[in-house]
This record gives C-alpha cells, structure tokens and sequence, in this order.
C-alpha cells in the first residue's frame, strides 16, 4: 500500500454535497463522471494530498444506494493506491483476507479496482486502486 487514493462518501445528491465540499470548505472540483458499473455518479473534490469522492447512487437498488437506506449517508470506502493490484489480490488471498473481488474491476477514470471486505478491516470497507499514471 502506498498512499490513500481517496475516501469516498456516499449521498443523496452530488449537488447538495458539493454546496459543502466545493462552496464552504472550498475544495475544487476536478470533475464529475458517471460508473455505470458501480451504479454511481461521481464528484472528485480536492483534498490536497488526497482526493474526496462524493458517491451519489443512480438507483436505489445500486450498491450505494443500499447502503444509503441501510446506514443513511456517510463515510463508504477508502481507497489504497497500489502498484501491482493482482499482485496485491493474491497476497491478501494468501492473509485470508475476504475480499469482494478476488479479480480487479475496472473503476473511475479506468483504474484497475477491488474492494476487500469490511469484515477483514476492523469495519472498514477498503478498495485498492492500480492507475498506469
Ligand atoms: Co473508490
């Protein structure tokens, strides 16, 4: 694990969020993208040395939006950047870690992704990230 990629926060509405992250704390926005995959729209806020992503879910019956009814809005994942997330998977594997996707998926921006289960992170649902950037 080299450093957090991002934390990501799961909400209602992106716009709403951001009147917070982009107007009150004063973040930049770097962009807006939708994962069709993850059933999510995503807001990528500046952090400084990391990155918030706002997750608002595109349905109610998408991952996010699961947890959304179940837990109501608030902190989802954080993710790990990693150099070699196969690698990575295979090591964890050999811990017994349980992992959601024993092979990556592709994520925002087209990173190599997978998430490892919160049930092996002391609660924290935990994604690892491999960027070719
Ligand atoms: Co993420």
């Amino acid at each position: 694990m080299k450093q957090i990629d991002h934390i990501a926060i799961a909400v209602n509405s992106l716009e709403e969020a951001l009147s917070f992250y982009q107007d009150t704390l004063d973040l930049p926005l770097l962009g807006i993208e939708i994962v069709h995959e993850q059933g999510v729209r995503v807001a990528k806020v500046d952090a400084g040395n990391t990155h918030i992503e706002l997750l608002e879910p595109l349905s109610p019956d998408s991952p996010v939006g699961k947890f959304i009814a179940q837990r109501g809005q608030g902190l989802h994942h954080i993710c790990f950047k990693v150099s070699n997330i196969s690698q990575e998977l295979e090591v964890l594997k050999s811990c017994n870690m349980r992992l959601i996707n024993e092979e990556p998926k592709i994520g925002a921006g087209g990173a190599k992704i997978a998430f490892i289960h919160p049930k092996s992170t002391n609660g924290v649902l935990m994604e690892l990230s491999e960027t070719s950037y």
